[in-house]
Parts: structure tokens; sequence; C-alpha cells
């Protein structure tokens, strides 16, 4: 599937049978048309990437909310991108002038950029391998000023569900601390993608003065995903 100069096939599948599937993630294969509504389009990903992929309802959820964000604001970056669950949602909604989607791992990228073909949105994309903070502060400097910095940053693992409350100051590899300080010297308007058990006092520490923090839940089949933070102006219903 790769061709040459692209990251190696090897850390890059499609399922179609649950036998081929190491043990870890087959629970995660079953939910694959819930994740991908074109899984059997030839969707790939890491094996890693089945942990921490956001489902498509809850990224077009998240993709419509953001949208509220002040018309003015035409830029958005998806500084997690992984294999391009909320990307792809965001270049659905048509809303964004300009989409740019950082990976650090090659081989995550290679996925969603493949992925976004499937969804006939990778054209509307920029692509960009690398570490975000170098990214957000070198190359994107002068647009994300003005920009929606969008942030699914990994959790530490499945462990967080172990926790009544998530507490933030310990996620790995990224604290919120370590997250929000630095995206929001960058721009005002940040949207981070957390936990659902997060601590919301925690949160509430970044909360503007005069105004009120929104957090939403994402639900499906009954249950919460995660949860979101939007600091800036949206405009929900
Ligand atoms: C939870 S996943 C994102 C999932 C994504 N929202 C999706 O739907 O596919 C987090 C991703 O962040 C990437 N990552 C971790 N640290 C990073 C960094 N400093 N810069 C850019 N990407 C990073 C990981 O490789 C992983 O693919």
């Amino acid at each position: 599937m790769a061709s040459s100069g692209e990251p190696s096939q090897d850390k890059i599948h499609h399922y179609e049978s649950v036998n081929d599937i190491p043990w870890d993630i087959q629970k995660y294969w079953h939910q694959r048309h819930d994740i991908f509504s074109k899984y059997d389009d030839g969707i790939w990903m890491t094996d890693g990437a089945w942990f921490g992929v956001t489902p498509e309802p809850v990224a077009v959820g998240i993709a419509a909310h953001i949208a509220t964000v002040s018309p003015t604001i035409t830029t958005i970056v998806d500084a997690f991108a992984g294999v391009g669950g909320n990307t792809i949602a965001f270049a659905l909604s048509g809303r964004w002038e300009r989409i740019f989607a950082i990976e650090k791992d090659p081989h995550v990228l290679a996925c969603a950029k493949h992925n976004a073909e499937i969804y006939g949105v990778a054209n509307k994309i920029w692509w960009i391998q690398g570490d975000c903070s170098d990214v957000l502060k070198k190359r994107l400097a002068r647009v994300v000023k003005e920009a929606v910095i969008f942030g699914s940053p990994p959790w530490g693992g499945p462990g967080y569900r172990d926790a009544a409350v998530f507490n933030l100051s310990t996620m790995q590899p990224y604290t919120l601390k370590a997250l929000y300080e630095p995206f929001s010297k960058l721009s005002k308007t940040v949207v981070l993608f957390l936990p659902r058990t997060s601590d919301l006092n925690q949160l509430a520490k970044y909360a503007p003065e005069d105004k009120d923090l929104c957090v939403m839940h994402y639900c499906m089949h009954g249950a919460s995903k995660a949860l979101v933070a939007y600091f800036g102006d949206f405009a929900f219903d």
C-alpha cells in the first residue's frame, strides 16, 4: 500500500478479519464502522491508533461545535492528528479555508492521509509530520494566532478508565498544563479532547475571569466517550 518515499507498510494495516488482529485491539475492530463508517473502503490503521482514534459521530459533533467559533477565524490546526478521525470531520464540515494536520509518527500520518483520500478530502488538508509544539511555534507561527488549535493528545493508555476522577496533572506524556499553557500563548481559541472523567476543577483554573468555560461530553450508545473543553468565543445553541 505504501509507495516509494512513504513509510513502510509493515506497521500499517487494513484488517479484514478478526483472526488477523492482535488480541488487545479486537474489541476496537468490532467497533470499526462506528470509528470510520467507510472502514470497508480500505481504511488504514496502525495497531496503536485503535486506542486513540475519535469515532466518526463524535468527531462530526465536535466539528459542528467548533464551527460556531467567530466567522473571522477560518483556520484550524489539528495538533495531534492521529489517523485522521477529527481532521477528516473538520474537512467534511466545509467550514475551514485552511486545515493543518500535525502528526509526529510518519506511519500514523500516512494512515491519516490515506483515510482522508477515502473520504474525498485529502487535498483540503495541509499535512505536516513533526512535533506539534515545534511546528506551531516555527512553521505555523504566523497563521496560528488567528486559528483554532484542536488537541486530542494521548492520554497515557487505557488506565484512565479506572479513575473516578482523572487527574489531568498526571496525564502522560503531556499534562493539561503542558498542553494548555503553550497553546493558549499561541492562540485565544483552544479546544482540548480529554478523558471523560477529567477533573473539572483542574480545567476551571484556566477558565477566563469574565467568561464561562464550556465543557461538553460526547456520547455514543448511551455512554460518554470523552469530554471536550472549549476555550474561546463559540456560539453554541
Ligand atoms: C489520541 S491520538 C489522536 C487521534 C486522532 N484525533 C484521531 O482521531 O485519529 C494522539 C496522536 O498524537 C500523536 N502525537 C503524540 N505526541 C505528539 C506531538 N508532540 N506532536 C504531534 N503528534 C503527536 C501520536 O502519535 C498519536 O497519533
